[in-house]
Order: C-alpha cells, then sequence, then structure tokens
C-alpha cells in the first residue's frame, strides 16, 4: 500500500455465544497491552444489556451514542478517556435503536464514525453476549470477529452456535478463539479442537484460528473487585501476560497484511444488516 493511502482502523469485535466469559475484560486489558505497544485504541461497548467497560475502567459515562443519536452530542463529547489514553464510547441504549434510524440520523452518525478514522490504529468491539441481532450486526460489521469461550460445554456449543448462525446469516467465514478461565493450555487446545472437529464435519467453509488462552487467575477476580484492570495493578500475573501474548500475537498477524474496510464501511454494514 503507498504510504500516502490513508490507514484506517482494524476494528475487531471480542463476541462470545454464553455470557459471562470475560468479554469485558480481556477488552479493557487488552486495550491496555495495545496501548502500551504503542496503538491509539478506542473501545465500543456495544452491551445493550449491562453495559459495562466503563466500570472494568472505574469510569462513569454522562452521555451514550443515544445522546449522538438524537443530535444533543457529539461523538466527540460522549467519548471518555481513561488514564491510559484509550477512547470509549459507551453504547448504552443507543445502539438497539440503530433499526430505527431515519437517513439524516444515519448520515450524521456516519459522519461522526468517519471522523474517528485518524484517531485510532485499532477500534475493539465489547459485544453482549449470545445471537441477538444486535450482537450480530457488530460481529459482521468488523475486520476481525474474537471469539472467547471458556472449558465449559455449554461455552463450547454456544461457540459453535455464534459461528454457524454468523456463516448462515452473514456469510461471516473467518473467527478467532480465545479460550478463557483455563487450567492449562491443553485445556485450551481441546476447546479448540473440539470446535474446529465440529466445525470440519458441519461449516466447512468456517476458518477458527487460535489466537490464545487466558487461565484462570484470582488476581483478575481481585481486580474486579477492586474496579481496577488486572494489567494495571497486578502485570505479572499469569492472566495479565496471556492477554499481552493475545495483544502481540495481534499485531504479528497485522504485518502480514490485512484487508480493512473504513469505518464508513463499518458503519454501513452495522445498517445494512440491521435492516
Ligand atoms: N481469566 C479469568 N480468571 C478468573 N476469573 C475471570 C477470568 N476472566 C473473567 N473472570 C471472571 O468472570 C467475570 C465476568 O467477566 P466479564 O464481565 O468480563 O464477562 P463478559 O463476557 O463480558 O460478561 P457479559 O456476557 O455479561 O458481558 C469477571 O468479573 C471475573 O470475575
Ligand atoms: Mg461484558
Amino acid at each position: 500500500m503507498p504510504s500516502h493511502e490513508k490507514q484506517f482502523p482494524r476494528v475487531i469485535a471480542v463476541t462470545s455465544g454464553k455470557g459471562g466469559v470475560g468479554k469485558t475484560n480481556i477488552v479493557g486489558n487488552l486495550a491496555v497491552a495495545l496501548s502500551q505497544k504503542g496503538m491509539r485504541v478506542i473501545i465500543i461497548d456495544a452491551d445493550v444489556g449491562l453495559a459495562n467497560i466503563d466500570i472494568v475502567f472505574n469510569l462513569r459515562p454522562e452521555y451514550t451514542l443515544r445522546h449522538v443519536i438524537s443530535g444533543e452530542k457529539s461523538l466527540e463529547e460522549v467519548m471518555i478517556e481513561t488514564r491510559h489514553k484509550i477512547r470509549i464510547i459507551p453504547g448504552g441504549s443507543g445502539f438497539a435503536s440503530l433499526t430505527r434510524l431515519n437517513e439524516g440520523q444515519k448520515l450524521t452518525l456516519l459522519g461522526e464514525f468517519e471522523a474517528l478514522a485518524d484517531q485510532a490504529d485499532i477500534i475493539l468491539v465489547d459485544t453482549g453476549a449470545g445471537i441477538s441481532s444486535n450482537v450480530l450486526y457488530f460481529n459482521a460489521a468488523s475486520d476481525e470477529c474474537i471469539i472467547v469461550a471458556t472449558t465449559e460445554p455449554t461455552s463450547i456449543t454456544d461457540a459453535y452456535a455464534m459461528m454457524k448462525v454468523m456463516s448462515k446469516e452473514y456469510k461471516s467465514r473467518y473467527f478467532k478463539l480465545v479460550v478463557n478461565m483455563t487450567e492449562s493450555e491443553k485445556d485450551a487446545k481441546r476447546v479448540f479442537g473440539s470446535l474446529s472437529n465440529a466445525l470440519d464435519k458441519f461449516l466447512k467453509d468456517v476458518v477458527l484460528t487460535y489466537l490464545g488462552h487466558i487461565p484462570f487467575d484470582r488476581l483478575l477476580q481481585q481486580a474486579v473487585q477492586k474496579r481496577s484492570l488486572l494489567l494495571d495493578i497486578t502485570p505479572d500475573a499469569a492472566a495479565a501476560k496471556a492477554v499481552e501474548n493475545i495483544a502481540a500475537s495481534i499485531l504479528k498477524q497485522e504485518q502480514s497484511g490485512h484487508a480493512r474496510g473504513n469505518l464508513t464501511f463499518f458503519m454501513n454494514k452495522v445498517f445494512q444488516t440491521a435492516t
């Protein structure tokens, strides 16, 4: 790509079939690890239920995307910044109303998102759990989709269900797996193995790659209790090191070249899938 050409941020959704598997904590800690590696990171909190990325960073947003849609605030005014210079777009109930936007509102929102293109290298989308349409829109619109699963059978089944519906309804084919709360790497590889086997049998055109695993770590739970981020308070914890490894893998994959759409493309895809 010629150097004068605009670089678009890489939009990565972090999603899961089953809830409570660690998405929000992964997004928060991954954002810190990536920003420590020099990336400018924006987080979109697309969880319309109990949106809680702000809790992980111990911040309290005053406004949400809903205020941008209603025209009361600009996206710039709604975003909150963490002390790591990571910026968060609080979704609130804003994303739930995407399907009901008129053309003018859509254009406004597209313009606002387009202005972000120059301000980030990586955009992480913290989605809700499950195959509700709001989650699916964001997964389908993102450049990459990280599926988080644990070693629990229900979580594995639900991860499979997510890939199935994404491939059938949105023709998404590429997914990356993070196995969280593991006891060993063997555990994680077993989860990857059983998902890969199921895909080989029933969804041949879906490609799942292994991105990494994060051990079960009480220090992470302690960080949550203190409303702090693991990478901030106990950077030597096993789970913190694991997240750093995942951040490094994400950046390494970037060097091997990556096709990306721009942010207008991203939002347009959200609108299209939402109709
Ligand atoms: N690696 C880990 N080790 C130990 N506990 C963990 C780990 N990852 C997550 N947890 C625990 O799981 C809880 C839920 O995590 P989190 O809120 O990030 O999940 P989520 O997938 O975002 O949930 P939801 O689907 O509700 O959005 C955390 O509060 C923490 O107690
Ligand atoms: Mg969450």
